[in-house]
This record gives structure tokens, sequence and C-alpha cells, in this order.
């Protein structure tokens, strides 16, 4: 026996937990915040299980998804669940052609007044007949052939919009809605984006969404993707009285607390379908949900019953399709484009299919990630999207359909290993999403975009150098590479929009002034890849000079501060490329130049050029520690020694080393003398540079 007073607190939180589902879920207008929800919740599961005798088969505890099922069972319908002749005429002759057919069945001539419809969105999910017994939601399910469906209660037992009870205090003895259960686009994002993040399959299409939920064996895995739902008409009644039309229908259906589009009307002849129809269609693309069209049907229920079925339709109700939004195709080929920051985008050519309005020939795949997730191959059958004015996407690859023998998966690197705009080298540096051309320098789609880098205030300073006359230097043919900069003169300029003679003569000036640069400068003007100011700083600083810095190994540039791997292979990446080192020698022609010094390893490193041998065990210092710190002053440390050899370090313990060492007449060190040595550097430090 439960204690006084507990059977009150499961109804009262029962309660109480339905109100704010309803508030949240159809009203989307939220009452409390999530984790005081969650409070309620786990309380009312609590009690329920403490006292099994308390649970009710409409408690919202039920919502969590029972035991995954074997199958479903059959469910046959009361009342068949019918489906409704589609428009195959898109424009707005669809409407006009149903109210005649409508008019010429219910022997109307021109002199009757204009038949009343009902008008509302054709809902993008999977049919769902909900039966309700005293109120009380008992059994949900699909529509199959229209006879015979599934028993998907427990899954939709998941979708919190949808009434486990009425809000009525006389339930009908049985009444079944009928409706779609759908997945809106902002769920359908955000399932996938978490997905994607556990790097688990996603979902193709909210409409796939919602039928996989539904189809779902396991119900907790239903409950993690969230579904909605809205009711457009009815299956069997008893016990509860017929509104006069269908949109009264639905409004009884809304008082309930079953979730009912607002999207409707009701109105007057072919004209306000028309109008309807056009106004949803201006809007389809800023609903929450898709839509695959909308539907007509004759508001009056006794003239529904006079117009009655033909085969397996209603007279009184037709579908208005839109044009599709998605469509079969496959793919001929994948090519790169390369964008202005070098990324090379691969772009799926595709056989020509009418989609969202238009012919759509190709379509972005993104990235090499994005095609490894969706596997699309050349050859492949697939599903492309377009709606709106949103560019067309390939949503997935249908596998099914994958010629035999499988074409290989698809590799931007494998298939363009050079930039198929400049011939320049393609790399993927860890950790970035693009493949990206190295020939930023040289490369015609780059070309833009890195003149204005080069130009910019920071780096070479042109001032002057703009977006417009980049524009049309590029567009002209007379500037193809920074280089090309330092050959322009007053003539050349003079044929430019607003370039008048002032403003030529300044900007040559500009780019005269130029010339005298720093190497912190110059290094950011060339625009390498994760090469910002900044670092451009660090690498003058420690390098101080050009070369030096085109030379190093990636071991030479870990050296420097602050630089990791990813920028080290940027800056290899860069230097490796010919058609780069093409244009910075071309630069130095044309007399760009500035300070140059020994950098950080030879200005400062007091055993620069040195060569150290290390014996022994040293007091303090670990092998790997002196190596570091020698290292660090320039020196060099060897295995073994020889005439060359300018300093042996030794420890306890020395051996051959040491006696070579004595014979060669080699200066011997200990530990304390090197760490003096090393010491009388770091007072020394003079790695001054002018930036
Ligand atoms: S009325 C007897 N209204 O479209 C008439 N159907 O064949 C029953 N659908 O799969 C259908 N939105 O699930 C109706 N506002 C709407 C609808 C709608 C979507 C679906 C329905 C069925 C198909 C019609």
């Amino acid at each position: 026996m439960p204690a006084a007073g507990v059977p009150a607190r499961a109804a009262a939180l029962r309660q109480e937990i339905e109100r704010h589902d309803y508030a949240y879920y159809v009203l989307d207008a939220p009452t409390i915040p999530d984790a005081e929800y969650d409070r309620l919740f786990r309380e009312l599961q609590a009690l329920e299980a403490e006292h099994p005798e308390l649970a009710t088969p409409d408690s919202p505890t039920r919502r969590v998804g029972g035991k995954p099922l074997d199958g479903f069972a059959p469910v046959r319908h009361a009342v068949a669940m019918l489906s409704i002749r589609t428009e195959t005429d898109t424009e707005a002759s669809g409407a006009q052609a149903f109210d005649a057919r409508v008019r010429r069945e219910l022997g109307l001539d021109e002199s009757d007044p204009p038949v009343e419809y009902a008008a509302e969105l054709k809902f993008d999910g999977l049919a769902i007949n909900l039966r309700y017994e005293l109120g009380v939601l008992v059994q949900a399910a699909t529509r199959g052939d229209g006879e015979t469906g599934e028993d998907v209660t427990q899954n939709i037992f998941t979708v919190h919009a949808i009434p486990l009870r009425l809000n009525t205090a006389a339930p009908p003895a049985v009444l079944e809605v009928r409706g779609e259960a759908f997945m809106r686009r902002d769920d359908f994002e955000r399932y996938n984006a978490k997905q994607r993040e556990a790097g688990k399959p996603t979902l193709v299409n909210p409409r796939n969404g919602a039928a996989g939920s539904i189809r779902q064996l396991d119900p907790a895995m239903a409950a993690q993707r969230p579904l909605s739902f809205f009711a457009y008409g009815l299956g069997e009644v008893r016990g509860w009285s017929l509104p006069p039309t269908h949109s009264a229908t639905l409004d009884a259906l809304a008082e309930l607390g079953v979730p009912v589009c607002s999207e409707r009307i009701a109105g007057l002849g072919a004209a306000a379908l028309v109008a309807f129809h056009d106004d949803v269609a201006a809007r389809r693309d800023q609903l929450p949900f898709d839509i695959d069209g909308v539907v007509y049907k004759v508001n009056r229920l006794d003239l529904q019953r006079e117009l009655g079925f033909v085969t397996r339709e209603p007279r009184w109700a037709v579908a208005h399709k839109f044009p599709a939004q998605e469509q079969l195709t496959t793919v001929l080929g994948i090519e790169v484009q390369v964008g202005r920051t070098g990324a090379l985008t691969p772009v799926a050519r595709l056989a020509p299919v009418f989609v969202g309005g238009v012919t759509v020939t190709n379509a972005t795949l993104h990235n090499q990630d994005e095609i490894d997730r969706k596997d699309v191959r050349v050859g492949d059958t697939v599903i492309v999207r377009r709606a709106g004015d949103v560019i067309p996407e390939v949503v997935a690859a249908v596998v099914e359909r994958r010629p035999k023998p499988e074409p290989p998966r698809f590799s931007i690197l494998q298939s363009y290993p050079l930039c198929p705009v400049c011939g320049s080298h393609a790399v993927r540096l860890e950790g970035e999403a693009a493949v990206r051309c190295t020939g930023g320098l040289y490369c015609p789609a780059q070309r833009k975009q890195a003149l204005l880098h080069f130009a910019g205030r920071r780096a070479m300073d042109i001032d002057g150098l703009g977006d417009k006359l980049v524009d049309q230097l590029v567009e002209r043919g007379l500037v193809r590479t920074p280089a090309d900069v330092y050959g322009l003169n007053l003539e050349t300029l003079a044929g430019l929009d607003r370039m008048a003679g002032k403003s030529a003569a300044n900007l040559i000036a500009a780019i005269e002034a130029s010339k005298a640069a720093t190497l912190a400068r110059f290094i950011f003007a060339l625009g390498i890849r994760n090469v910002g100011e900044t670092t451009a700083k660090d690498l003058a600083w420690h390098f101080g000079s050009l070369d030096r810095l085109i030379a190093a190994s990636e071991a030479d540039l870990l050296k420097v501060r602050d630089i990791g791997p990813i920028v080290a292979q940027s800056i290899i990446q860069f230097f490796a490329e010919p058609h780069n080192l093409e244009v910075v020698d071309k630069l130095r022609a044309a007399g760009v130049r500035w300070p140059e010094s020994t950098g950080v390893q030879q200005s400062a490193g007091i055993l620069a050029g040195k060569t150290l041998v290390l014996t022994g065990t040293l007091p303090t210092l670990t092998r790997d520690a002196a190596k570091e710190k020698i290292e660090a002053a320039g020196g060099k440390v060897a295995g073994s020694v020889s005439k060359k050899t300018d300093y042996v370090v030794a420890g306890e313990e020395a051996g051959s080393k040491l006696a070579k060492a004595q014979e060669l007449g080699v200066a011997i060190l200990d530990e304390a003398g090197l760490l003096a040595l090393l010491a009388a550097d770091n007072n020394n430090e003079q790695h001054v540079l002018d930036f």
C-alpha cells in the first residue's frame, strides 16, 4: 500500500509534466527550465518504480521508450487509411482543375455559389493513426498498405508532442486521430551534428529521419531522434459528435491538445486555394520543416460524404505538389575548383537533373571529409537536393545502385596531386579540412588575394593598391604575381579607371618606397599559410636572412619560438614549390630588399660552428639535456673525437674518447666548464634586429 498522499502526488506530477510537455512541444513556449522539468520527471519515475501499481498507461514516464521489440505487430485499421490523388500540374491550374471536378461531381453549375475549401500543408513524413480510447492513447500504427499497418505505439510514446491523454473531461469512447509524424529541420540538423561529432552515421534527410525513427525496433533509440506531429484527419470515431467541417474538426482536435498546424485556411472557390498555394510556395524554405506541397479538401463533411471515393482515393481531397527538392542522378565525374585562398573544393559533375525548379549539373562536395562521410564515388547514383536559393547538394550516395565492379573511393590528393589551375603541388596539412594549392604567389586562382595581402598595410604597405585596382590589374593581365607590381609604370596605369595622373604617380611612389622592406614584412607579405605577422617576425628574428629561412629544415623551424609542426610544414611546403621561389627571385631582382642579420644561431651562439663530443657521466646533466644546451648555443654534438672536434666534455668514467682528445690536444671541459661557457653566452644576448 502506498503511503497516503503518494497516489495524489503521482497524479499531480503526471498532470504537471503533461502540461509542460504541451507548452514546450506543441505551443513552443516552455514554461519551466529544463532542469526543473527533469527533477519532476525523475520524481515521478522514482514513485512509479517504488509503487508499480501506480503506473498508468498514459504516464509521461512511458515516453523514455520501452524494451526493444522483435518486430512490429500488424494492426488492422478500423477505417482504411487511404491516400490522395496528386495533381501533377504544378501551376495554379491544379487548384482550378480540382474545383472544376468537385463542382461537376456535386452537380453545381456556374450560377451556384463557390464551394468552401480547406487548404493545408502536405507534410513530408510518415502517416500515423493514433487511437485514443476513453481519452487515453492506446495504440499508434503506420499506414502500411492502407488496410493493415504496423504497431509502433512504443516509438510514438517517445514523441512528446503527441498527447498520451486527450485534454477533456468527457472523452469519446474511440477517437482515431490521423496525421503525419515528421522531423523539424532544426532537430534534424542538431541530431546530425551530434552524430557527426560522435563519428556515427547521419540521417540523409528529415523524412528518412522520421521514418527511420518510427520504424526503429529499439524505442530507446527512437527517443534519441526528436519527432514532431501534426494531425490532418480522423479514423474511427465513436461517442464524439463530428463538427460540420474539416477545419472545425482540426480546431476541435487542437482543443483536445492534439498538435494541429496553424498554416491552414478555409476559403471560397479555387481562388482561395490558388492564393494559399502561392503564399506557401513563396515561403516554403522559411518553414521550420519540409513539405512537399499543399493539400486541398472540401471543407463540409456532408459534402465529403456525398462525393465519396473513387477506387482508393477520396474525390473531396487532392494534393498539389511543389517541385521536388530531391532527385536521383548519377555522378559523371568529380573535379576540383580552386578558391581564392587556394583551397581545392571537390565538385561532382552530374547527369543533368531537374530539381528544386532548376536543372542541376554539378554540386559541391565541400571537402575530403565530406566525400569520405558520404562515400560518393564516380559512377554512383546520388540523391541531389536543392532547396530555395541554397546551392545544390549531394545528400547521399545510393550504395545499392553502385556499379559493379565498384569504382574506387575518391581521393582529392590522388586525383589531383597538382593544382589544376597552376600545376603547383597540392597538400593537405594536418588538422585542416581543405586540400590546398601551395603555389600561393603564383596561382592565378589566388592572384587577387595574394596581391591584396602582399600590398597590405602590415605587409609591403603599398598605399593605393586596393581591391578595385587589383581587380583591374589582374583582369587586364597587367599583373600576374606580386613581382609584376614592380614593373608597373605611369604609362600602364594611365589606361585604368580612376587612375588620373596624381593617383598614378602616388601609387608608383608607394611601390617604389615599398622596396625598402624589412625581412619580417617581406615574409609576412608572401602569404604563407599559417604565417601571420607575429610568426613572420619570429622567423625573421631567428633566421636573420631569407635564404636561411628557405633552406631551413623542419627541425630547424621547430626551434623557432612558438612554431609547431603545422606552421613548420606550411613553410616547408611553400618554399618547396618552385613556382613560389621563382616569384621570390623576381621580387629580389626587382629591387625589393631588407637589412639582414646573422640571426639567432649565428650571432648569439657562443658555440656556433663548434663541434663537441660528450663522454662519461656528467654530475647533473643528462646526455640529452647537455646536447640540448649545446645546440641552443649553436654547437653541434658529434659521436667521435677527431681533429675537427673543438671540445670534449668529459664526466666520470670517461674512457677512450677522453684519451683520444688528450692525444689530439683537443680542449677538455668538465660540466662546470661547459656551463660557464654557456653562461657567458647568455650574458651576451645581442639578437637585436630593427623591425
Ligand atoms: S489527407 C483520405 N492531409 O500525404 C485523405 N494527407 O496520400 C487522407 N499527408 O501519406 C490524407 N500531409 O500521410 C492529408 N495535410 C495532409 C497531409 C497528408 C501529408 C500525407 C499522408 C499520406 C499522403 C496522402
